[in-house]
């Protein structure tokens, strides 16, 4: 069928091709083909001749594309930044097209937001968000959970949004948030002949490559200077980092004006060249988005175990983020950011209504 309709394009179009290798007929991609290694302008231009038309149409589609950021100019930073990527990056054109690509979103602002989501709700009404058994015959039905303190401080958690604009949080609730999420408490021989020892965290990761970082943004912890330091997994310790300074949570925070109160905020930041030094196909990409989640909910849970109103987010503004933190944009990414505070109000502010013991939760934040 494929070749069937490669002939029949090709007859449309009147060209020959090769029955085995796809010809580029767009000029771009040929010329994309072509600009896979670096390439003098001239020698683009050569084939060409006089004829102006083409050399026209040539010079457009190149300065397209450089526009574009799609074709790089040696000798510029966009190609040193290039290359320094194509030292580690394992996963594909794919995978970094689509990572790279998401970055920087223009976050929509409360009164645009609501708009948006009621107008896609009406387009297309929400699916069900979990699957029922109450019809099936063939039901199992489990034994209750577990009544015990795990259980109870994990139901308790809730994205809690109302952080007190006043108070502080004492830097060892902090330092048990960071401890939870990022400790290494042990280490393990790799199975790998070579790969030597590998920490253990409270967290798993996928081969033991642990590629996230905490950073902590501090405003109000008590005995601690405002700004923003990095957590040193091994030593259980802070040090300050060399930042822009920024240390408006909100505007980090995709501009979620509930994130302006909170005392603290703990960013994760994956190192992409610890995974993927082991594991070179693009699924790894997956695997160490996962593991922010792990790292996440250990750091909520010990913040609800606490008392403290945390809420966890993923819209990071990352060039401001990346410029708090003095990430190297091409090598880290922040992830996942956790805002804690001490609760504004002693009532629940999530507005949560439980279901009964065991099951579900109504309704969420
Ligand atoms: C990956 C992820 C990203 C989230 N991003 C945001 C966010 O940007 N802003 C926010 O207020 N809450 C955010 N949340 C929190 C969810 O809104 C919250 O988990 C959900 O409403 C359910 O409430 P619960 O956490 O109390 O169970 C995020 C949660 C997850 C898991």
């Amino acid at each position: 069928m494929k070749e069937a309709a490669r002939q029949q394009i090709a007859r449309l179009g009147a060209i020959d091709i090769e029955p085995a290798r796809p010809a580029p007929t767009a000029p771009a991609l040929a010329l994309l083909l072509a600009l896979d290694a670096w390439s003098e302008p001239e020698d683009l231009f050569a084939g060409l001749g006089r004829d102006a038309d083409a050399r026209a149409a040539l010079a457009r589609t190149l300065v397209s594309l450089i526009d574009a950021g799609v074709i790089v100019v040696a000798e510029t930073p966009e190609a040193a930044q290039d290359e320094r990527f194509a030292e580690f990056w394992r996963w594909g054109a794919g995978a970094a097209h689509w990572f790279f690509g998401q970055k920087n979103p223009r976050f929509l602002q409360p009164e645009e937001l609501e708009g948006v989501l009621a107008a896609q709700l009406a387009a297309h009404p929400a699916p069900p968000l979990f699957v029922r058994h109450d019809e099936r015959r063939d039901r199992i039905d489990l034994p209750p959970p577990t009544d015990d303190a795990f259980l109870q401080i994990a139901r308790a958690r809730r994205s809690s949004r109302a952080f007190d604009p006043g108070a502080a949080v004492p830097a060892g609730v902090v330092a048990d948030c960071l401890h939870a999420g990022l400790a290494i408490v042990g280490v393990f021989d790799g199975s790998v002949a070579g790969e030597g020892e590998l920490p253990l965290a409270m967290a798993p990761s996928g081969g033991g490559r642990h590629p996230y970082e905490g950073f902590l943004l501090a405003r109000r912890v008590d005995g601690l200077e405002p700004g923003v330091y990095h957590y040193g997994s091994a030593e259980h310790s802070l040090v300050p980092v060399d930042g822009d300074g920024a240390l408006d949570v909100a505007p980090l925070l995709g501009d979620q004006a509930w994130f302006a109160d909170a005392a603290a905020v703990i960013f994760l930041v994956a190192h992409f060249e610890r995974t993927a030094s082991k594991y070179t196909h693009p699924n790894a990409l997956r695997v160490l988005l996962i593991e922010a989640g792990h790292i996440g909910q250990n750091v909520l849970l010990r913040a609800c175990a606490h008392g403290l109103a945390a809420t966890p987010t993923g819209a990071l503004a990352d060039r401001r983020v990346e410029a708090a933190l003095a990430l190297d944009p091409v090598r880290q990414a922040a992830v996942y950011a956790i805002g804690l505070g001490r609760r504004a109000a002693p009532s629940d502010p999530s507005g949560v209504r439980a279901t009964r013991a065991s099951g579900p939760a109504r309704r969420g934040g």
